[in-house]
């Protein structure tokens, strides 16, 4: 699949069959993620593949609601964390993105830039996996000290984002975008 077309057919996928995803598939996509580019190529990444239908539904149950015209909705991608066959979490290494070798930080973002690279491995992850048929959607709002005390994540990881995976039960929905000259900018801020 051509990069630009995929770029711009990928949906978040919130509804799955329960069809089984194989595991040449489940590496496809982690090693397209794991090829994003990194800072200093530290690769702060780790994968965690969940298949466990049990620890599936405890993480979907960390999941936040969300307000919506003034009520608390369940977040949308929860019930789709317990349908689609694999999940996979992101987690960062603290420490690695953004720190010189003697653990100083190079800029004033500290260790933000761990949710940059955690980001570039969720985008090529998400674009392979559309790629090869599959649905995903990331997923931000949820309680991340619960994910980690599920998953045993140690405490020198974060939780940053995690996906479902599986074949898409629906098209997903089109979530138009501003146009490009609300957000693009010539020579300077705001121009
Ligand atoms: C950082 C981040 C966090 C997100 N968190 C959630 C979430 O908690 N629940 C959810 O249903 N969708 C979540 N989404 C998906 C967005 O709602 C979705 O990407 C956006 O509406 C655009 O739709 P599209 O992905 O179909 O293009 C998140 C997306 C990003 C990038």
């Amino acid at each position: 699949m051509d990069i630009l077309e995929a770029i711009k057919n990928r949906r978040s996928i919130r509804h799955y069959k329960a069809d089984p995803v194989d595991d040449e598939a489940v590496n496809t996509v982690l090693e397209a993620a794991h090829w994003a580019p990194s800072w200093g190529n530290a690769q702060c990444w780790r994968f965690i593949v969940v298949h466990d239908p049990e620890i599936k539904g405890k993480v979907a149950d960390t999941l936040m609601k969300v307000k919506v015209d003034n009520e608390w909705v369940e977040n949308a991608a929860a019930s789709a964390l317990k349908q689609a066959p694999v999940l996979i979490v992101l987690c960062a290494e603290q420490g690695k993105a953004g720190f010189r070798p003697d653990g100083t930080p190079v800029t004033d973002k500290g260790d933000y830039w761990f949710m940059f690279d955690v980001a570039l491995a969720m985008e090529n992850l998400v674009l392979a996996a559309h790629s090869l048929g599959l649905g995903t959607v990331i997923v931000g709002g949820f309680d991340a000290k619960k994910v980690a005390q599920i998953l045993e994540v140690p405490a020198s990881s974060n939780v940053v984002t995690m996906t479902p995976l599986g074949f898409p039960d629906h098209k997903g929905q089109i979530s138009p975008r501003k146009d490009l000259s609300e957000v693009v900018y010539k020579d300077k801020y705001g121009k």
